[in-house]
């Protein structure tokens, strides 16, 4: 672990250090540091409207950022934590404005990742947004994070990331509990959890976007993204056709065997690769929703490549 003493030096000394987590890369910044949180700003060319997660390795570290933290939440850091769920809850006076964007909120997670929790341990808690240039995929592997930024950014490489898609936002801060931004950790989950309804709202339809993050078109490649019913019976060279289903291999054709969780996990690794070949056109195929499983987080994911 002495390598993650010199990265977490790098966080003290007020720097940027991208690392591991199990959905993403983060790129992370001390969250008691003004200048570096500018930074993280800064390098990723992200709206300052946006806030950013922050990212703990330990329980009582919530109470620095939280001021009221219902029973709600313990019960579910209890089941989930570490792992992809974020809690969005009041925050503590002292936070600062950089993190929460200027609401009385502030999002806090515990990744479940051990290079992550220690890199957390050593250095303090983390501000980290996926390591990507704004309006790019999130990054899945070092290499990403290199793609995006260059040397400029160190970088703890941990291999490829176990889920690929960024964590469940769940909104706990007033008495309609909502899920602000789907991902691994599922309605039905939680809703079995705290034996409660959890609404969606992830779908800014009114423009008033409760999570900042939902206004701005993400995930996106250069690739047009489009759903498709059905795959047509001529394949396109330019086009990258992802499918669920189980179908023969062909030459730009990506099938899947009905594992959604595998294509989570490779999506955005895909659409870089759709760039990289030059492809035109990346077509998903539709597959079937499930409120307990992956798909509605990684069809929200693909909404959000395909819409402008
Ligand atoms: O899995 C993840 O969450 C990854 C890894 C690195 O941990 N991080 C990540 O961060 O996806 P980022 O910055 O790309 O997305 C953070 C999302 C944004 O949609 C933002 O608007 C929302 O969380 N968010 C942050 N603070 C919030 C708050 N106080 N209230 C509502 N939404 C908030
Ligand atoms: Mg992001």
């Amino acid at each position: 672990m002495s390598d993650i003493r010199t990265y977490a030096e790098l966080i003290r000394n007020g720097g940027l250090v991208a690392f591991p987590t199990e959905t993403v890369y983060g790129l992370g910044a001390s969250a008691f540091d003004p200048d570096a949180i500018e930074r993280v700003f800064l390098a990723k060319g992200r709206p300052s409207d946006n806030p950013l997660i922050v990212h703990i390795s330990s329980i009582e570290q919530l109470r620095d950022f939280a001021v009221t933290i219902p029973d709600q939440a313990f019960t579910l850091t209890e089941q989930l934590w570490p792992g992809p769920l974020t809690l969005v809850l009041p925050k503590k006076p002292g936070v600062l404005d950089r993190i929460t964007a200027g609401l009385s909120t502030v999002a806090v997670r515990m990744p479940d990742h051990p290079l992550a929790l220690e890199l957390i341990s050593q250095s303090g808690p983390l501000v980290a947004p996926s390591a990507n240039r704004s309006g790019r995929p999130s990054p899945t592997k070092a290499a990403h994070v290199h793609q995006d930024f260059g040397e400029q950014i160190p970088v703890l490489d941990g291999g490829e990331t176990r889920l690929g898609l960024e964590s469940t936002v769940l909104d706990l801060s007033n008495d309609t509990i909502s899920i602000l931004r789907p991902g691994s950790i599922s309605r039905k989950q939680i809703e079995a959890l705290l034996n409660t309804t959890v609404q969606e709202r992830f779908f800014h339809s009114d423009g008033a976007a409760k999570s900042p993050g939902q206004k701005y078109s993400h995930y996106k490649p250069v690739a047009e993204v489009r759903w498709i019913a059905d795959l047509p019976d001529t394949l396109k060279p330019d086009t990258l056709y992802l499918a669920a289903q189980d179908l023969p291999e062909q030459p730009h054709l990506i099938s899947y065997q009905g594992d959604l969780n595998r294509m989570a996990r490779e999506l955005y690794d895909r659409f870089r690769f759709a760039d990289h070949k030059a492809y035109r056109y990346i077509c998903i195929q539709e597959f079937e929703l499930r409120q307990d499983d992956i798909s509605t987080a990684l069809k929200n994911r693909i909404d959000r490549a395909v819409s402008l």
